[in-house]
């Protein structure tokens, strides 16, 4: 049956292992996680494969394809995209029948926390990203547009799926391809039912903090002058220090 003894040794080490009592609790050190739902509104649903948290690919269920996150992906591994449409069948009947059944009313939507930071540090003319993030989403129903000095602008922006959030809610990412310079200015505006009006989540270039060389000298002088101050401070104390020690076998005598 083996080869050779090496061969036959291997295997008895790797049964011996896998006979060792708890060897079948491994530590879970990756995670990977499938979010599918449906709803009755647009999207009405959606089908998400992550891992470690980042999203490999979903199933775009219009087109019954599968998009990759990133293209390199699909070269790892396959997935079907007709895998992923039974369950969406099963889930739609499935909340289809509790929407009778139960006669519920839609939650209450709250209003989603957005953040608009840019990607990397921001330098006049160097192209860079920026991101919105929109958290604690519920119902996944929403409007996104970027805005630049007021206007909507369609170019460079891209977007991720619904992405499950904590307490059954959802987040998502809006991004925004862009060249920061001093006068633009930017808006996320998000649509989406706990809100009245859009709210709009600016981001515009900071100002860099204007330090003038007097201001920077007299810090640096400043500075030398308590470094020498505390040097010589220092030295008198170890100078003076035999001298004014009170050591209790060398005191007179009362
Ligand atoms: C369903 O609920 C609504 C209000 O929550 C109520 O007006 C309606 O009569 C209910 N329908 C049935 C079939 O129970
Ligand atoms: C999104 O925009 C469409 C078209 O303007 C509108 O019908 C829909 O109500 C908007 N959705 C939300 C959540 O505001």
């Amino acid at each position: 049956m083996f080869q050779t003894k090496a061969e036959a040794l291997r295997a008895s080490f790797l049964a011996f292992l896998l006979s060792l009592p708890g060897s079948g609790a491994i530590k879970a050190e990756h995670v990977a996680t499938y979010d599918i739902f449906v709803q009755t509104q647009h999207p009405s649903g959606e089908c998400m494969y992550a891992f470690d948290g980042d999203e490999q690919f979903y199933v775009d269920l219009d087109r019954e394809e599968t998009v990759w996150d990133l293209p390199e992906f699909s070269k790892v591994y396959a997935f079907d995209a007709q895998e992923a449409l039974p369950y969406i069948d099963s889930l739609k009947n499935n909340l289809r029948a509790l929407i009778q059944r139960y006669n519920v009313t839609q939650d209450p939507s709250e209003p989603p926390e957005v953040t608009v930071f840019p990607k990397n540090p921001v330098e006049l003319g160097q192209p860079n990203v920026l991101i919105c993030h929109i958290d604690r989403l519920f119902p996944p129903v929403l409007n996104v547009t970027w805005l630049r000095n007021g206007q909507p602008v369609t170019e460079g922006t891209s977007e991720t799926v619904f992405l499950a959030s904590t307490e059954l809610r959802f987040h998502k990412f809006h991004y925004l391809t862009f060249i920061p310079t001093a006068q633009d200015v930017y808006d996320c505006r998000v649509e989406h039912w706990s809100l009245d009006q859009p709210s709009l989540s600016h981001w515009e270039m900071q100002e860099p903090v204007q330090v003038s060389e007097t201001m920077e000298t007299t810090v640096c002088a400043l500075g030398l002058v308590v470094g020498l101050v505390g040097s010589v401070v220092g030295s008198a104390l170890i100078v003076r220090a035999p001298h004014g020690g009170h050591n209790p076998r060398t005191q007179e005598p009362l």
